[in-house]
Parts: C-alpha cells; structure tokens; sequence
C-alpha cells in the first residue's frame, strides 16, 4: 500500500496548489484534490515532481489517502464553498480528524463551523493565511485559530512552511474559535489603510508636487530604506515605475481608478462599529474604494461641482518630506487604532490575544509586512496591556515629530482640493485622542433635551435628566 499523505489540500486554484506546493516542498507527503478533477491532474503534471504528491479523483480517494487523524486543508472561495466542502468531507471522517479552512472566511462563520463540526466529533480551525500567491508557496504568515490541541497536530507543518524572520517562524496559534480569522481580517483592514494612505501621498505627490509617475516611484524606492520599510511600499516603487507595453505610458496612468474589494476591509470596519471602536483610518479606506467605484457619477461630478482656485507651485523638497512625515504618522495611526480592535475583541470573546505575537508573525511572510512591525512587537513586550500604540514612547515621540508636517500636508491638500480621508481623519483621531474635555457634553445635552436619555455630571455621581420642556430643574434618574 502507497505511503499515507500527512496533510491533504482540497482546492487547487494559486493559492491552494502554492501551499500544497510549499508543504512538498518541505519533504512532507501530501494528498491533494480539486473538485474539477482536470486541475488536480494538471497540478500532478506541472507539479508531481516536486514532491511527495497523491493526486486524488473523488473526495472519499482524497479522505482514503490520508493518515489519521487527518489534516485537511481547504482553500477554496470563502463563503458557501467551504460549507460545501464540509458537508461532502463529513460522512467521510472520523472522530479527531481536523478541518483546516485556511481562507479569508468571515470569523462568525468560523465559529458557527467550529461547533457544526465538534458536534461530529471533528476538530476545525480556521487559519489566516497571508503573503498572496508568492507567500502562499515561498513562506507566508500564518494565523491558525481554534483547538490548541488540533493546532499541535499541524504545528510543524505549519511552522515548516511558514516565512521566518530572524529565526522565528511567522506562525503562532493565535486562539480558540475564531480568532484566527479574526486577527486574518484585520490584517486584511490594516493591508486597506496602508493601500489608501499610499494611494493618498501618490495623489499629493502627482497633484500638488506635479511629479511623474516614474519620479514619484522613485521617492517610494527611497523611502523603502527609513522608517516606512514596508513591503507595499517596496511594490509601490515597482508598480509606478512600470512602462505599459502598449503605450509606452506608465502602466498605472492606464489603470482604471476603481478599487475592487472582496470583503475583508467591510467586515473589519463593521466589526469595529459593532465593539465601539474608533477604527478611521481602515473605515475611510474602505469608503475610499467604494468612492473610486462611482466613477461614472465622479465624471459627471468633475464638470459640475466646484474645486478651489489652482494654486501656485509648492515647494516640492520640503513637500514630499512633509508627505512622508505624513504617510509615516497616519500608519501608526492606523496600526494602532487595528490592534485597539483586536484587543477590544480578545476581551470580548475571552480570546486573550497575545497581540505583540500578532505584530511578531506578521513581520515576514504577509502583505503588510514592515520593519515597524518590530516596534509595536517591542512595544506589546513591554506593556502588555497597553491601551493604545500612540502611548508608547517610541510611537508617541514619532508622531509628534511627524505632527507638523501632518498637519501642512492635510491644509495643502484640503486648500488644493485633493481628496486625503485617510490622513486628515488620522489627524483627527489622533487629535481627538489627546484631547482631555472633548465635545461630547453637548452631544449628551442634546440627546437629553430630545429623547430624556440622561447625563452624568463632572461634580456629582450618578444620573441626570433636565427637564428642558417643562420647568428646566434637573433631576437625578439614579
Ligand atoms: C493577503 C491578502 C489577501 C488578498 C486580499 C485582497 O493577506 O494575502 O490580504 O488576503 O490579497 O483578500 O483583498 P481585497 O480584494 O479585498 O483588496
């Protein structure tokens, strides 16, 4: 009898077919399986020679090919697909066999498999996975979420194929449930703000600075060596500075300016609303997008609605420093507004995150990738439960050098008339964050007058509610 594979992978689409390359690669045998069986058996030509591969026809071939207990990996569309890969998988595994769904599902489904599938004496878990199709087959993060136990019957594999930074694999079990997509998500949220705010300097940089597509690639490259070392902004000097073979024009002056999106940034933002989380950096971005996708209605709009005069040139030197500052404190912003999110949802689902781990596995591997990332993993080491990045010094000094150039970048570009909801509502969280006595008050005297939905006062305990209409005394409710 042929040897037994130890991990299967059923979906064979890029990402699918590059982790179970990946995974071969490492010297590990493996089943794999595709619903339209014409892929697996390409997958066995272009790939059978890598490794230790078991093509598999039908599902029960797939499940049969298997040692116990059987790890499965699924990588197919979030959604109804992964429903329905369960479904057909079920009837066909024991007790103590594992589920491995390792797509961006949305985590509330996550969790509802989890307890369909442990009412069938199955073990799921559902996995981030980030790094794209490179990632996927060189080395990408991992965020596997669910049963600890379940988690140790992959662990090795997982930590075998996983990128490594400094000697530590980006992979960690990040916690039971869903928690594993959730973190996955709001990578995904966090991938949103970082696009948008380099979407944003490219704005300022061709419109205020009236720079080039090539030169402002250039000023991404050099940025690459300071602080914003990122991955994004390492492939946003290489996607301005592509010629388009057709035209000889800079590719991205051919590209439609609509953004597509699959989910992920939506889902972080309204988790955030749900938790009462401020998270305005990932929400513009993902408004942004959906505005780049009016394009038919911004046409219209272009001719009809009003822009301010054409300003005169701007000193592009201290400009595109001033851009930078910018970018580099509206990140942090971001980053920090991401992992008050997650730690308001580990308290929530008692998931407690190890959110310095959560900055350690996405050092290398994933699509926000960043040396940064050191700094808040230093950070969470120290201060384990702090509240918000931007009270760590390290964070808090970077922004308040940055702070000027912050503010002259959102005054330009709102005097200009370029659109910057990512930095100017950075700006403005973070201004409303170090502000002691905000304008809340009023909020809670209105809603007050209009609905008796009561205050606290800043003297005495308790309730309160004015009688606005009727005699004007206050009254204590509690
Ligand atoms: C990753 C990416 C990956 C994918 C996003 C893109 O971590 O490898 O985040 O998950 O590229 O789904 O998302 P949008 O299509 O919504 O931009």
């Amino acid at each position: 009898m042929a040897e037994k594979s130890r991990i299967g992978v059923t979906g064979l689409a890029v990402m699918g077919a590059n982790l179970a390359r990946n995974i071969a690669s490492r010297g590990v045998p493996i089943a794999v399986h595709n619903r339209t069986t014409a892929k697996t058996t390409q997958f066995i030509e272009d790939y059978g020679h890598e490794g230790a591969f078991t093509g598999a026809e039908s599902t029960a071939d797939f499940v049969a090919a298997l040692e116990k207990p059987r790890r499965i990996i699924v990588m197919v569309k979030a959604g109804k697909p992964v429903d329905g890969v369960i479904e057909e998988l079920t009837p066909l595994l024991d007790e103590g066999d594992i589920i491995i769904d390792a797509g961006n599902s949305h985590f509330p489904d996550t969790v509802r498999r989890t307890a369909e599938c442990a009412a069938n004496g199955i073990r799921f878990m559902g996995v981030g996975v980030s790094g794209g199709e490179e990632g996927a087959l060189l080395g990408p993060s991992i965020m596997p979420g669910g049963d600890p136990e379940a988690y140790e019957e992959v662990r090795e594999i997982f930590e075998s194929i996983a990128a490594v930074v400094d000697g530590t694999p980006c992979v960690v079990h990040v916690g039971p449930g869903g928690a594993g997509h959730y973190v996955k998500m709001v990578h995904n949220g966090i991938e949103y703000a970082d696009i948008q705010l380099i979407a944003e300097a490219y704005d300022l940089l061709t419109h205020v600075a009236g720079l080039d597509a090539p030169a402002i690639g250039k000023i991404f490259e050099e940025w690459n060596s300071g602080d914003l070392e990122s991955f994004l902004i390492e492939i946003t000097g290489k996607v301005l500075a592509k010629t388009d073979e057709k035209t000889g024009r800079p590719l991205v002056d051919v590209i439609v300016d609509q953004a597509g999106q699959k989910g992920t940034g939506t889902w972080t933002a309204i988790d955030a609303l749900g938790l009462g989380i401020p998270l305005t950096g990932i929400t513009e971005a993902v408004f942004a997008r959906g505005l780049s996708a009016l394009r038919d209605e911004r046409k219209k709009a272009s001719t009809t609605l009003a822009g301010p005069q054409p300003a005169g040139k701007a000193d592009r030197t201290d400009l595109v420093e001033d851009i930078r500052q910018a970018l580099y404190a509206s990140k942090v912003v971001a980053y920090a507004q991401g992992f008050a999110q997650m730690r308001a949802a580990s308290i929530e689902n008692g998931w407690d995150l190890d959110l310095g781990a959560m900055a350690t596995i996405w050092r290398g591997g994933c699509i926000i990738r960043a040396q940064f990332l050191n700094r808040i993993r230093d950070a969470y080491a120290e201060h384990p439960d702090l509240d918000n990045l931007l009270m760590v010094p390290y964070f808090t000094e970077a922004v308040a050098t940055a702070q000027d150039a912050w503010r002259r970048v959102v005054v330009t570009a709102t005097e200009q008339g370029v659109a910057i909801p990512a930095f100017s509502s950075s700006l403005s969280y973070y201004d409303g964050y170090r502000t002691e006595r905000g304008p809340a008050n009023l909020i809670q005297g209105l809603r007050d007058f209009f609905g008796a939905h009561t205050y606290k006062r800043t003297d005495e305990e308790g309730s309160f509610h004015t009688r606005w209409a009727q005699d004007g005394t206050e009254v204590k409710t509690d």
